[in-house]
C-alpha cells in the first residue's frame, strides 16, 4: 500500500528508504508537523526501535514507510 516512504519517493522527493518498509533501517526517517503528528496512531514499538537509531530524532520523528 501507500506509505509516506513510497509517496515521496513517486513525487521525487530523496528519502532513502533503504530497507523498502521492512522496519530494519531508519532511512525513511521524517519530522511530521505538529499538526499532522496529533492525527496518527503512536508508533508502535519496533517503529520506536528503530527510531531510536535514527540520527537527530526530534519530538515528531516517525519513519516515513509507516504513516499510512
Ligand atoms: Fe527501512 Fe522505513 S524504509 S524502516
Amino acid at each position: 500500500g501507500d506509505n509516506v516512504l513510497y509517496l515521496a519517493h513517486r513525487h521525487g522527493i530523496d528519502l532513502e528508504g533503504a530497507c523498502e518498509a521492512s522496519l530494519a533501517c531508519s532511512t525513511c526517517h521524517v519530522y511530521v508537523s505538529e499538526d499532522y503528528c496529533d492525527k496518527l496512531p503512536e508508533p508502535d514499538e519496533r517503529e520506536e526501535d528503530m527510531l531510536d537509531m535514527a540520527p537527530l530524532l526530534q519530538e515528531n520523528s516517525r519513519l516515513g514507510c509507516q504513516i499510512v
